[in-house]
């Protein structure tokens, strides 16, 4: 089955492939340019479905598959922030490392070395006549230090529960068994065998 992805963010597009093997998987870029989405959804469920239905709209093809993914991480001692804004913490065409760096400092000015927190991401599924949405979460903590370059994101200063290293420092196979997008991507692979 052919998935359109409606995202161009590397990590997730290596994470999404190594997840859904059994699915041609296609980054919406390399059939369109890329093009601005607003997401101003309040919430992930919501930002989801607004990139996966402008996608589809974009593509003007009403056999495809449309597939996007929303996700943020939520710090407790920040009030979970920075939650939906997580790719644009640092402001707007902030890098990864722009992101992590603020959330350090941030969590740094209320005197902690760390707090729990939870990664979040929902994803939403689009065709010619349905739509739909799921999510998975991780829970754990993040520490006020960047440790490793394994994943991407914020991964190098959020240890999951039950672990002592960062998902910087974990090989990729621990991540895939631990991951919100992996438990979201697998109740997303029911929807898609049904379809
Ligand atoms: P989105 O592309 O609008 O969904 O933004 C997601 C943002 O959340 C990314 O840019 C990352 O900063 C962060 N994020 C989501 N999932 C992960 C993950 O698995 N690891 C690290 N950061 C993540």
């Amino acid at each position: 089955m052919k998935l359109v992805l409606a995202t161009s963010n590397k990590g997730k597009v290596r994470e999404i492939k190594a997840l859904c093997e059994d699915f041609e998987i296609i980054p919406y870029s390399e059939l369109i340019d890329e093009f601005e989405i607003v997401e101003d959804g309040d919430d992930f469920k919501e930002n989801a479905l607004i990139k996966a239905r402008a996608v589809f709209k974009a593509l003007n093809d009403e056999n495809v598959i449309v597939l996007a993914d929303d996700s943020g991480i939520s710090v407790d001692i920040l009030d979970g922030k920075p939650g939906i804004y997580s790719a644009r913490y640092a402001g707007a065409g902030a890098t990864d490392k722009d992101n992590l760096h603020k959330l350090i400092d941030a969590i740094k000015e209320k005197n902690v070395k760390s707090s729990s927190a939870h990664y979040t991401a929902a994803i939403a599924i689009v065709t010619k006549e349905s739509q739909y949405s799921v999510h998975g979460w991780m829970h754990g903590e993040v520490i006020t230090k960047a440790l490793g370059d394994k994943g991407f994101g914020y991964d190098p200063m959020f240890i999951p529960l039950g672990y002592d290293k960062t998902l910087g420092q974990l090989d990729d196979e621990t991540k895939k068994r631990l991951s919100h997008r992996s438990k979201a991507l697998n109740l997303a692979k029911i929807i898609l065998q049904t379809l």
